[in-house]
């Protein structure tokens, strides 16, 4: 198959950052994808209502003339969010979900989650609501390997948090593991989880061997091929649990190369593209619409887009390095090849 028209994918989980950074990373998505849950850690992070709407109008303001593309807000969760601001948020009509940071668990989560107990009220509004939490999941306790970290986090908090809230709507978003996909399989259908273009493409080998690659340094981290391959699996397998979030998280060269490189990958420029290389390679073209354009709208009880967008198998190179905010980013797969791209 040299083409392939599919349903306008959305991105139901992206980092778009925010103030000069947005006249790059909006435009970047908007090229291919309808619809975006936008991630709310930024420096200081979207906590209410008011914040998210300023940050839509802000969002809103650099998307191309041209385009469609509509940003879903969400909101961050700390120790403080009240079940009154998750009602508040939710009868706004622009926001989509809650995000559950563990605080210390990635970039900009200090303001997070230090006991899930202590959010027990918001999430009894948001099962009540419908409203899908949203997951990074992995503890932060520093005796547990990195390696470990979320699969320790499925059993410990995960799990019980289901038992307590057996109708909240959870996506556990990013997953990384055999034991997240084995999670998400055996649980009912108020749970789904993201997959991230890069955990499918790569494993820590890609990072590790010949030496460190800060590129590839992303959380939760990449782990062994054995689970690449459970990931590859769940995302051509037509299962609508398993759907598209790219996590495409931009940071500068010099934030990336350094001494304590920062984590996250930038995949919006090449994002659909990397999707469609990792289904053609493992002959399933004819999943790609289902995990990219369908099981999301579906699962957050979202009408599917209506316009469509046609990929040619063209190849054609990254470019080695991107502007945003006047510095300089690294894309992922910078100045090397990829195989497919969007017909104009
Ligand atoms: C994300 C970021 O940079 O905001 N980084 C990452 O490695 N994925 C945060 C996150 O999603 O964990
Ligand atoms: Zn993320």
């Amino acid at each position: 198959m040299n083409q392939l028209q599919i349903t306008l994918p959305d991105d139901w989980h992206l980092h778009l950052r925010d103030a000069e950074s947005l006249k790059s990373t909006v435009p970047a998505t908007a090229r291919c994808f309808g619809r975006a849950i936008i991630m709310p850690n930024l420096q200081l992070p979207i906590t209410n209502t008011e914040q998210a709407e300023a940050y839509k109008q802000r969002i809103v303001t650099n998307t191309p003339p041209s385009s469609t593309f509509t940003p879903l807000m969400t909101l961050y969760l700390t120790d403080n969010t009240p079940a009154s601001e998750i009602k508040k948020a939710h009868n706004s009509g622009f926001v989509y979900g809650a995000k559950l940071y563990p605080a210390g668990a990635t970039t900009n989560s200090d303001s997070g989650v230090t006991d899930v107990n202590k959010i027990s009220s918001a999430i009894e509004a948001m099962e009540a609501l419908g409203m899908p939490l949203l997951v990074h999941g992995e503890v932060t306790q520093t005796d547990i390997d990195i390696f470990d970290r979320e699969a320790v986090f499925i059993d410990t908090i995960l799990k019980p948090l289901k038992q307590k809230f057996p109708k909240l709507k959870l996506i556990l978003e990013h997953i990384t593991t055999e034991e997240a996909v084995r999670f998400i399989e055996n649980s009912d259908n108020t749970v789904a989880a993201t997959i991230t273009a890069h955990h499918l493409l790569y494993n820590r080998n890609h990072m590790l061997v010949g030496g460190i690659k800060p590129h590839y340094y992303c959380l939760p981290i990449l782990k062994r091929n054995r689970h690449q391959q459970a990931l590859i699996s769940a995302a051509i397998s037509g299962n609508p649990k398993f759907f598209l979030g790219t996590d495409s998280a931009p940071h500068t060269q010099l934030a990336k190369e350094s001494a304590c490189g920062c984590a996250g990958c930038y995949t919006a420029p090449t994002a659909i593209e990397l999707y469609a290389e990792v289904f053609d390679t493992h002959n399933a073209l004819d999943k790609l619409e289902g995990f990219a354009s369908f099981f999301g709208p579906d699962f957050y009880g979202l009408p599917r887009n209506t316009q469509t967008l046609t990929l040619i198998r063209k190849p054609w190179t990254v470019p080695a390095s991107l502007d945003m905010a006047g510095e300089t980013l690294i894309p992922l797969r910078a100045n090397e090849e990829l195989a497919w791209q969007i017909a104009n």
